[in-house]
């Protein structure tokens, strides 16, 4: 079955850019929020990347439209039921996903693919709440999503071999690079990344720098894009904490637990960028200043 309609659950950081890039590849597409201030809030950043796009030629306005015109925001669940492939980019929670995907699984009929955007939870245990667990995977993108190339493109023991093929070409018909990978916590890229993050955290409660000094020496010394601290407010603080706790419950490792202060700052509420203050204050986004 070619993949056509496509289905977006989530429209944040993650959904939001999910939805665009795969309107901008030509899918017919529908994302669900829960409520319509937040479907609202991440329709305008798609807007506000389109609008980017045009203004550096990479897009004419008559495309954009077009994209426009294959995008459909709804908060009704029902709307997604007559999609080929759902992606899930809710909370980095496991309750919140079953909850979600047992709801999706009775609505939708069995040729749906479902997949789950997850950093690291296990799809295999998230496939449970579903009768289609082999035609459940896990489809990893990287934020922001219009820029990052890779898709993690995550199989379990129980996954059908032929439609895993299909979600492969799915990821390389958006334009992006696929990894194949298994469902073990934080699969490739957060395995290697995540300790890294969270050690970056160690060495500031530790006094060896401030946090520009820490984010500097990562981006001078190394060429790394951005420093951890900027990454971590990019990425989320409380979707760091909840990628880190369920890291940690897998590995018993220390170098996964969340650090201290980590969870002080979810608990306050401070959870970067999108939430205005993180390890950096974004009142002047053209301009953060640490906090800490
Ligand atoms: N959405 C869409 N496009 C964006 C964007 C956004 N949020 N932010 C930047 N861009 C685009 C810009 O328009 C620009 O495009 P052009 O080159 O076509 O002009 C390009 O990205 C570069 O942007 P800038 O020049 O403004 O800034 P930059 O050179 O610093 O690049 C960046 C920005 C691409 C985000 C870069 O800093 C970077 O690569 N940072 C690291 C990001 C990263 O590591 N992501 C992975 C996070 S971990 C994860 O996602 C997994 C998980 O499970 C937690
Ligand atoms: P986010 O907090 O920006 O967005 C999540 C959105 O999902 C919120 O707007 C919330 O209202 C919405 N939501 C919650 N329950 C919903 C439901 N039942 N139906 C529809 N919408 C619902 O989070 P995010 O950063 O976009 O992360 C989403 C997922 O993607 C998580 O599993 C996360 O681990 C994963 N992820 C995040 C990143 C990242 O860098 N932030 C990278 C890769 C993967």
């Amino acid at each position: 079955m070619a993949i056509e309609r496509v289905g977006v659950v989530g429209c944040g950081l993650m959904g939001s850019g999910i939805a665009q890039v795969a309107a901008q590849a030509g899918f017919s597409v529908t994302i669900r929020e829960v409520t319509p201030e937040l479907l609202e809030k991440g329709l305008k950043s798609i807007e506000k990347n389109l609008a980017r796009l045009v203004e550096k030629s990479a897009l004419n306005s008559t495309e954009r439209e077009q994209i426009r015109g294959r995008l459909r925001g709804t908060t009704r669940l029902e709307d997604l039921a007559g999609c080929d492939l759902i992606i899930e980019a809710i909370v980095e929670h496991v309750p919140a996903k079953k909850e979600l995907f047992a709801a999706l699984d009775k609505l939708c009929g069995p040729a749906t693919l479902f997949a789950t955007n997850t950093s690291s939870c296990s799809v295999t245990e998230v496939a449970t709440a579903t009768a289609r667990r082999s035609r459940f995977f896990g489809l990893h993108f990287f934020n922001p999503v219009p820029v990052m190339k890779l898709v993690e493109v995550v199989r379990t023991i129980e996954s059908d071999a032929a439609t895993y093929e299909e979600l492969t070409r799915f990821a390389e018909r958006l334009g992006k690079t696929p990894v194949r990978t298994s469902d073990r916590t934080g699969f490739i890229v957060n395995r290697l990344l995540v300790p890294y993050l969270l050690d970056a955290i160690r060495t500031f409660e530790e006094g060896l720098g401030t946090i520009p000094d820490i984010d500097n020496s990562m981006k001078l010394g190394c060429g790394y894009p951005m420093g951890p601290f900027t990454l971590l407010d990019f990425v989320g603080l409380d979707t760091t904490y909840y990628i880190a706790n369920i890291m940690f419950e897998e590995f018993k490792e220390p170098r996964f637990a969340p650090p201290p202060l980590l969870k002080r700052m979810v608990l306050a509420g401070w959870n970067g960028r999108k939430s205005g203050r993180g390890f950096y204050d974004y009142s002047d986004p053209q301009n953060p200043t640490p906090l800490l």
